[in-house]
């Protein structure tokens, strides 16, 4: 067996360099901006051009010229050239269709091609297109995925020469390892594609359980991404030493789409409740209007007696009350009192009788409860059940195996109802405990509920009035101040649709 020369195992050496860089590289646009770069540093290439296969037709995706100076497609700027179509006079296209190399020591005396291209580019710019390595880019199932052209092979003397003919084969193993890396690439996005619109759609169809806050998730979602952007140019303070680079803001944008998917374990009558009684309201008038009938009743068949009966207009007019403060009290606008209370526990008091001549009280205990709900709709144990979502999002995200990418979803997802004074649910996280993600999750679904049109209980709010409340609530220690001032300044929300 010949011996290794020193050239040749130089070039092994390069091809692994490459190889491992190549898989390492994350970036699509600095992917394939690698690659032309490394086959023009290993030919010693003046120029290269990237096409990647797009149906019919192979697509610019990376020029680089260095006599010129161009250097396009690397951050993934589209280039303005057509795309070539699959014919076989195109060279790069009948190295796509025929899957073979080509090596030309000088276009202009090559025979076979259509060379136009490169010649009315040398017109145009001055350049001379001498010598042309061009290889197909194929992946490990051999499906063809692009072609990389070389062109000028530099000599020593400034000008330029063939590409030696062991290039085609160094060159052709850089585009397999290329092709690999890419078709990896590739399938990583699709699995990624797949799980992320499979997320959003779960997520939609969670909120769409219910038509009030149909639209919430998407909304702090897109929050996530603008707010994000925003805080990048903050220079002081907390939040002048977080940088969100993309990878941190697609975690925390995929915990915003996860955040509330808990949500499908509370039933629809806790998530739906508009009123503080809801359907049982009817039931209430209607024990009422039989309270005011039977007390007509009993007057009538008193006086038919002969007897002495209590004065019948003022018994109705306290059932009359009663029905008028039911009705104001039900209402979610109503702040219910201590003095609203005790007059409800008054009506329960009063009671009357039923068919069977039982004594019932005019509102039973758990209407009294539902009652007096000082704000909102929901009793406390309604509103544990409601708080529970937090605990079933956390439970069901365990169960995902994300990958290293979105390792901290399920915990940031898992603390947008922490407070920085410890007040908040599910752990009572308190200040520095709780990081920029739970912090930016808890003001943005605040906010979102407070301006959401589609609550249950409440129109929404303006924009001024919400942060007016948030403004409130970092007083009382619960928000993050300078987040939420940086917040109101930026005005992230507007145009959101
Ligand atoms: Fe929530
Ligand atoms: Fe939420």
């Amino acid at each position: 067996m010949k011996p290794f020369t020193a050239e040749i195992l130089d070039q092994v050496e390069t091809l692994l360099n490459i190889g491992i860089a190549l898989s390492g590289e994350k970036d699509h646009n600095r992917l394939l901006e690698m690659i032309v770069t490394e086959a023009r540093r290993v030919t010693g290439a003046d120029a290269g051009t990237l096409y990647l296969c797009e149906g019919n037709h192979l697509v610019f995706k990376i020029i680089q010229n260095e006599t010129l100076n161009i250097f396009q497609g690397g951050k993934g700027e589209q280039i303005n050239l057509p795309p070539v179509p699959m014919k076989e006079e195109n060279v790069a296209s009948w190295v796509a269709l025929h899957r073979q190399a080509v090596n030309f020591p000088d276009v202009y005396n090559a025979q076979g091609f259509d060379f136009s291209g490169p010649k009315n580019y040398d017109k145009l710019t001055g350049y001379r297109t001498g010598s042309m390595l061009v290889v197909p880019l194929c992946n490990h199932e051999d499906e063809i995925i692009g072609v990389l052209q070389l062109i000028n092979a530099r000599d020593e003397k400034g000008g330029y020469k063939a590409f030696a003919p062991h290039y085609e084969k160094v060159v052709t193993s850089l585009a397999s390892q290329a092709a690999i890396a890419l078709t990896n690439m590739q399938f990583m996005q699709d699995i990624e594609n797949l799980f992320r619109s499979f997320v959003e759609v779960m997520a939609t169809a969670i909120d769409a359980r219910t038509p009030y806050n149909a639209n919430h998730t998407r909304r702090v979602a897109s929050l996530c991404q603008r707010i994000t952007a925003m805080l990048n140019q903050v220079t002081e303070g907390y939040w002048g030493v977080q940088y969100f680079d993309e990878e941190r803001i697609e975690q925390l944008v995929m915990a915003a789409w996860l955040h509330d998917v808990g949500k499908i374990a509370v039933p629809l009558t806790v998530m739906n409740k508009s009123t503080r009684l809801e359907e049982r309201l009817e039931l209430v008038l209607q024990r009422l209007d039989y309270i005011a009938a039977n007390l007509q009743i009993q007057s009538l068949q008193a006086r038919l007696r002969g007897d002495d009966y209590c004065d019948l207009d003022d018994e109705l007019s306290k059932v009359e009350k009663a029905r008028a403060l039911i009705l104001r009290v039900n209402d979610p606008a109503t702040v219910v009192t201590p003095e609203i209370v005790q007059e409800l526990i008054h009506i329960k008091e009063h009671v009357y009788q039923d068919r069977s001549g039982q004594s019932r009280p005019w509102l039973t205990p758990e209407e009294v409860e539902a009652l007096s709900v000082a704000r909102g709709t929901l009793t406390e144990e309604e509103r544990r059940v409601m708080e529970d979502h937090v605990q079933f999002t956390n439970r069901m995200l365990a169960k995902i195996p994300f990958t290293r990418k979105y390792k901290d979803v399920p915990y940031w997802a898992g603390i947008h109802h922490e407070h920085l004074d410890g007040k908040g649910y599910p752990m009572g996280l308190q200040g520095d405990a709780i990081p920029p993600e739970g912090r930016i999750l808890a003001l943005l679904d605040i906010f979102d509920a407070l301006t959401a049109a589609d609550r249950p209980y409440k129109k929404g709010m303006s924009p001024e009035d919400a942060l007016r409340i948030m403004n409130y609530m970092v007083r009382d220690g619960k928000l993050d101040g300078e987040l939420l001032a940086h917040f109101s300044a930026s005005r992230v929300w507007e145009d959101l649709d």
